[in-house]
């Protein structure tokens, strides 16, 4: 198996869930970066407010371990109303959506997470539950079947995917606020990793939570995972305060460098350096070589390669760059 990998964008476990959740921000004045998202909600939110609607329907997309699904709590909560929440891999048949649906009270947000993963008549249900507020379904046994139209109350629907390029045309269609989430800057990080810090109760330096940002990946999720493990380094090793030395010392022995990169990406790029000169080479191909699947290459690993340059995606594959030749020790060769 492999060994846990440190930086992984996705939550590794339920533990790691249960922190995520004493750490996540509950209102905009709280949640740091995302400047547009956070600046076009508030306005959309203050307008629902005023007319008394449910506010329009939002669709999230962006890599993981972001914010999307704290923006939605963020969202339900400055709305004040409830958020029920469910993820596309939960449901199996129409019925389990009818059944999330038949919850919802009046400007109510619905939050479905991996929502490209609904199976596609769960989908189809949710075209008029969008638009007009009311599902058809099928009941009765398979000899007779009758049609039982069931009424909603006005809510909006929070969508939350890591690959909008998954979603049907329809269901994109019938999102009236569409966000793109960015990796967070390195000052956003620190920022982030700060409050958190505040959290945990522990004494973190300027420059120890900026070593920390600069090796998270752009990613929340990252740093506040660094952050706690830097935090038992700081404990044992010194006298508990995190200045850079102990986060350089801590994140140094976890294997993550400067950039925030691991064995895995180190994998990745030597294989596309060595094997394939560089490339182009297609990201099939690259994903069986490091013995992986291309979705988790896609999703997990390429991402921020691309993010900080050292991946480019060309028609014909994907291309390592001087900054990466530069990064880990090859001579760049012009073609
Ligand atoms: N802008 C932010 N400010 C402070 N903390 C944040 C921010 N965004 C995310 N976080 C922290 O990062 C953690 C992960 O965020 P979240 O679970 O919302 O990500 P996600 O985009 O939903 O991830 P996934 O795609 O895996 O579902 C949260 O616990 C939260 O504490
Ligand atoms: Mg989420």
């Amino acid at each position: 198996m492999e060994k846990e990998r440190i930086i992984e964008p996705k939550a590794i476990d339920t533990n790691e869930s249960i922190l995520e959740k004493s750490l996540r921000p509950k209102k905009f004045s709280q949640y740091i970066g995302q400047e547009i998202v956070k600046e076009q909600l508030t306005i959309y939110i203050k307008a629902a407010h005023i007319r008394e609607e449910a506010l329009d329907h939002v669709l999230l997309y962006g890599p993981p371990g972001l914010g999307k699904t704290t923006i939605a709590f963020v969202i339900a909560n400055e709305l004040g109303v409830n958020l029920r929440q469910t993820s596309g891999a939960a449901i199996e048949k129409p019925g389990d959506l009818v059944a999330v649906l038949n919850e919802l009270e009046a400007g109510d947000v619905l939050f479905i997470d991996e929502i490209h993963r609904l199976p596609r008549i769960a989908e189809e249900l949710l075209y008029s539950a969008m638009e007009d507020f009311y599902v058809d379904i099928m009941v009765g046994t398979k000899e007779s079947t009758h049609p039982v139209h069931f009424s909603l109350p006005p809510f909006t629907l929070i969508g939350a995917t890591t690959r909008a390029g998954m979603l049907s045309e329809p269901l994109r269609a019938r999102f009236g606020i569409i966000n793109h989430m960015e990796y967070y800057t390195d000052e956003e990080l620190q920022e982030i990793v700060k409050r958190s810090a505040e959290i945990f109760n522990v004494d973190i330096k300027e420059n120890g939570a900026f070593e920390i940002a600069k090796r998270s990946r752009g990613t929340p999720r990252i740093a506040n995972r660094l952050l706690k493990r830097v935090r038992d380094f700081a404990q044992i090793k010194s006298d508990g305060v995190i200045r850079q030395k102990q986060a350089d010392e801590a994140l140094n022995m976890l294997q993550v460098d400067h950039m925030g990169l691991d064995y895995i990406d180190q994998k990745l790029m030597k294989t596309l350096i060595e094997i394939y000169q560089g490339g182009p080479v297609g990201i099939r191909t690259l994903a069986v070589n490091i013995a992986e699947d291309t979705e988790t290459v896609e999703d997990m690993y390429e991402p921020y390669l691309i993010q900080i340059g050292f991946i480019k995606r060309t028609t014909r594959g994907r291309k390592a760059t001087n900054a990466a030749y530069q990064h880990f020790g090859y001579d760049f060769k012009e073609e």
